[in-house]
């Protein structure tokens, strides 16, 4: 019996006043509604089905591996699981509501309230909490046996009952077919004019179905998103949880408050990650590295006792022990080899620099190969832009480039070759040569003093 999943995410989010639909904002570069869908495939969900509604051709993209079903109107969240009513026909077992708005929820929770449905054979497990500040949220309504009878939206409650924190937090696990059977029952005589699927729950108790509930500790899994400062309260929760789960695992942090680490990102024991530093994509990073501060890493693979300080680094490959920084710009398709080195103001776009390596200052390294052992004087840049098409630079292993070199490609410095500094190469330089490329310069004795005069 597979479990299927419904992510209810038809809303706008007026109160974003945003162009984007609220569900495709996004918390550490992953839309709201792609965590939802993550957490379900997390938690085993096979069948996942999405409601969307206003902004659906900016959402749709983003959920491509479910189905999608239109709710053109939004009439209620009763409502929009009847729009899913074909999309799911025939299927039995487990349906899970989840809030497309609501990314903070764990795979682990949506796994409880599952099992405790399957094992109870119970129409519906409620996930229940207990926020701080409960208005706004359904109330849960128990009997005098303590058992779940129904929920009340906060607008319909009397002031009695809002005396009760026991709130729905929108996060279900329903019987599909029960589920299905009493959504025909709804209507939306309520304070909202909505058709509310908290109504199902007293529908069921009605026909003796078994109704549960499962008290969630930590009320923030179920926090919705409906402003900006609540997308940023909810994306300092995530960061912390995070970078907590990484200290867990051995990773220091001078002040985790002052890091984000995307949620794909590994990292290895006794790496070290100092301030503003913004770890993003599918990065791993090795054992022994200190990352930061002021560094932005995206798709990138670092390995052990690295040192990357001040750099920006983006779909590049770093081996062990390299230096990068302070304020290097590693660009895609660059690969430092061990022990190599991209210094201060230096750019590597899309080049190989070779094990033990250094580019210490003020370069630009483009389309180049460099071998092992190479050294790059101040200020040399690999001319490799004709203004139409890119050309490719090689230098051989143990060359020795001098200050202010531009390297004009297509060229090749051999092996061992001495480049004199101030060159402009536009030919090859064959290995353990000197190539110089300079004017001659001239004394004028005494010029200094006869201009003063
Ligand atoms: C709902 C619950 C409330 C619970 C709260 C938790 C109902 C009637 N009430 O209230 O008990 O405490 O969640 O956050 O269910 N949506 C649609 N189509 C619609 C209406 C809503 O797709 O027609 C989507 C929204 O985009 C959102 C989710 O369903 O992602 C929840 O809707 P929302 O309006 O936030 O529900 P609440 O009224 O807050
Ligand atoms: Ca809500």
């Amino acid at each position: 019996m597979s479990t299927a999943a419904l992510i209810l995410a038809a809303g706008e989010g007026k109160r974003m006043k945003s162009v984007k639909p609220k569900v495709a904002h996004e918390m550490f570069g992953k839309p709201l509604v792609r965590w939802v869908v993550d957490a379900a495939v997390k938690a085993g969900c096979e069948d996942l089905v999405c409601v969307l509604g206003h902004g659906r051709e900016q959402v749709e993209p983003l959920v491509e591996d479910t189905t999608v079903v239109i709710q053109e109107e939004q009439l209620g969240t009763g409502h929009a699981v009847m729009c899913a009513r074909e999309a799911l026909a025939g299927k039995t077992g487990s349906l899970v509501v989840l809030s497309g708005d609501a990314p903070l929820i764990r795979p682990e929770t949506i796994r409880t309230l599952v099992s405790m449905r399957e094992q109870q054979q119970a129409a519906c497990v409620v996930l229940t909490m207990r926020p701080p500040d409960p208005s706004g949220y359904g109330r849960i309504i128990r009997n005098a046996k303590g058992e779940l009878v129904s929920i009340l939206e906060h607008k319909d409650c009397s002031p009695r009952q809002l005396e009760n924190d026991e709130c729905n937090s929108g996060i279900y696990c329903f019987d599909i077919e029960v589920l299905f059977k009493q959504l025909d029952n709804l209507s939306n005589e309520n304070a909202q004019g909505e058709y509310y699927l908290t109504d199902v729950i007293r529908f069921c108790k009605n026909v003796d179905r078994l109704v549960l509930s499962y008290p969630c500790d930590d009320y923030t899994e179920a926090l919705g998103i409906n402003t900006r400062a609540q997308l940023a309260q909810v994306t300092k929760i995530m960061q912390m949880r995070i970078n907590t789960k990484h200290m867990d695992e051995g990773v220091t942090m001078l002040d985790p408050a002052l890091v984000w680490i995307g949620p794909d990102v590994k990292i290895g024991r006794d790496t070290s990650i100092l301030p503003m530093s913004f770890i993003y994509g599918e990065t791993r990073i090795g054992q022994g590295s200190t990352i930061g501060p002021n560094s932005r890493l995206t798709d990138c693979v670092v390995g052990r006792d690295c040192n990357i300080e001040e750099t920006v680094v983006i779909q590049t490959k770093i081996d062990n022990e390299v230096t990068c920084g302070p304020r290097a710009y590693l660009r895609p398709g660059t690969h430092m080899c061990d022990k190599s080195k991209a210094g201060t103001h230096v750019e590597i776009k899309k080049s190989v620099i070779g094990p033990g390596s250094k580019v210490p200052h003020l370069s630009y390294i483009g389309d180049a190969k460099l071998g092992a052992d190479v050294n790059i004087g101040a200020g040399t840049i690999t001319c490799n832009y004709d203004g139409e098409k890119k050309w490719n630079t090689s230098i051989g292993d143990g060359a020795f480039i001098g200050s202010d070199t531009m390297l004009v490609a297509p060229v090749t410095v051999g092996e061992g070759a001495v480049v004199g500094a101030g060159s402009t190469i536009t030919k090859d330089v064959p290995a353990r040569a000197l190539g110089i490329e300079r004017s001659v310069q001239k004394n004028v004795e005494g010029w200094a003093e006869r201009k003063k005069k």
